[in-house]
């Protein structure tokens, strides 16, 4: 029998696309790539911008500077795209998907903002969208909730899925170095972009929550502004605290059920007991802790970023791809939950610590605690430490509403005894973040 052709074209032979390019040339690897496939897999053509670059392990032939021509291929099956941002990705997404040519990306951004529409339009014309990379680098996480998980009600997705980030927090807390030395530390070594905002200020990782969520709970991709805060504001000092009080600070994508139909969806640094399973999640690693119902707590680990680690989950993207088109199927696309309603950021409660610099006089303890107390917000367990003219108390809070803790900091600040706050950062104890 012949083995049937998978044609694939991909925009992008960056870190990621040179490195899908050579998984999928690798001649070792051709008897289990095509048992997988079950068809050959031919690379017809890589857009780039720059042609003339060097591109070790990819045929110059194939080079081209215009990825819609490639899109648009009449012998194309499928388009992998590996150049990232939401335009001009998007048109030549849509380009591809609109004469029912299957896409795989690893494109977060574009994913997050417009993904339902997407896999709508996969479906349509009866092709597949898959985006496994797009979360966690080379963790087949994504799958895994599609799939495995399909039948499982799942509580709540919880993850660390920034890599960059991580590897500040974790520098931070092993060196007890300053956020921003290690962040030109991270720079240097390539961990951190130039501009680290979209990292640092968690637009990375609440896009991941975002696509986490859809496929956990059902909620849509449609670029929903979700709560997102970065570790911009965590000091050595915090980081301090939590190791003497047995935790850890991450930066943690969360989403989780609130009530039967309500959802919350967050991407913000917490602390978080040195015991949990996320707490040994070090430098540049990324993990995906899941909570189900029936299967309780599980737990994803690996490479969130790299080249050949991201590649490796687009790889198993286009193989699968593939499979469906020799079948003439495609997967249909997650179902959105109607019935799920965004808890607004306020509302959600949980343990908070809050740090704050005060002039050391007699009486400002209690006034401190008298804004707690106005707000309800009852206090677990509060520390003081001195230096020269001023102090600064940290304190643990028990669970308390959101807004409450937010109207407390507003009131503290207008003190005059307070100096400056510091962090507030939720503390994830007994199953409440
Ligand atoms: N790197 C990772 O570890 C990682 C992990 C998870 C997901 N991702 C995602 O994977 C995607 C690719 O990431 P990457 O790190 O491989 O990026 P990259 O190294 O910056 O490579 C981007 C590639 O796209 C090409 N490109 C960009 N805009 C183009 C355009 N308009 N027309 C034609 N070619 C264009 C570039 O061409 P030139 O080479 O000519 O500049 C380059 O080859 C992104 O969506 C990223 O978010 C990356």
């Amino acid at each position: 029998m012949n083995t049937p052709k998978i044609r694939v074209g991909v925009i992008g032979a960056g870190f990621v696309g040179s490195a899908l390019v050579q998984l999928l040339s690798d001649e070792s690897r051709q008897i289990a790539l095509v048992d997988a496939a079950t068809a050959s897999i031919e690379v017809v053509g890589v857009a780039v911008r720059d042609a003339q670059k060097p591109r070790p392990g990819i045929d110059a032939g194939l080079l081209t500077t215009d990825p819609l021509e490639l899109a648009n291929r009449e012998d194309l099956d499928i388009l992998v795209e590996l150049a990232g941002g939401i335009e001009p990705a998007r048109t030549y997404i849509e380009a591809a998907l609109n004469r029912g040519v299957s896409v795989v990306t690893a494109n977060k951004a574009l994913m997050a903002e417009c993904g339902t529409a997407l896999a709508q339009l996969a479906h349509e014309n009866g092709a597949d969208l898959f985006y496994e990379a797009a979360v966690g680098g080379g963790i087949p996480i994504l799958r895994a909730l599609r799939t495995s998980l399909a039948g499982e009600r799942i509580e709540r997705v919880m993850g660390i899925v920034n890599g960059t980030t991580n590897f500040i927090l974790s520098k931070m807390t092993s060196e007890g170095s300053d956020y921003c030395d290690v962040l030109a530390e991270a720079q240097a070594l390539g961990y951190a972009e130039a501009d680290p905002t979209a990292d640092v200020e968690a637009f990375d990782a609440a896009a991941k929550v975002q696509i986490l969520s859809s496929l956990a709970f059902g909620t849509e991709l449609r670029g929903e502004e979700i709560v997102r805060e970065g570790i911009t504001g965590v000091r050595s000092v915090d980081v301090d605290f939590a190791h003497r009080a047995g935790y850890v600070i991450k930066l943690l994508g969360v989403a989780e059920r609130v009530g039967e139909d309500g959802i919350s969806r967050r991407a913000h640094p917490a602390m978080i007991p040195e015991d949990h399973p996320l707490a040994s999640v070090h430098g540049a690693m990324n993990a995906v802790f899941v909570e189900g119902t029936k299967s309780g707590p599980l737990m994803w680990l690996g490479q969130g970023a790299g080249g050949e680690p991201t590649a490796t989950a687009v790889l198993g993207d286009v193989l699968h791809a593939a499979r469906n088109r020799v079948g003439g199927r495609h997967d249909v696309p997650f179902s959105v939950d109607d019935r799920l309603r965004s808890v607004p950021a306020g509302e959600i409660s949980s343990v908070f610590y809050i740090s704050i610099d005060v002039m050391d006089e007699p009486g400002v303890l209690a006034s401190v605690a008298s804004v707690f107390g106005t707000h309800g917000v009852s206090i677990q367990s509060m520390e003081q430490s001195g230096f020269g003219d001023e102090a600064r108390l940290s304190f643990v809070t028990h669970s308390a509403i959101t807004k409450n803790v937010q109207a407390t900091i507003e009131d503290l600040a207008k003190l005059e005894s307070v100096d400056s706050i510091g962090a507030c950062l939720r503390v994830i104890d007994g199953g409440v973040a």
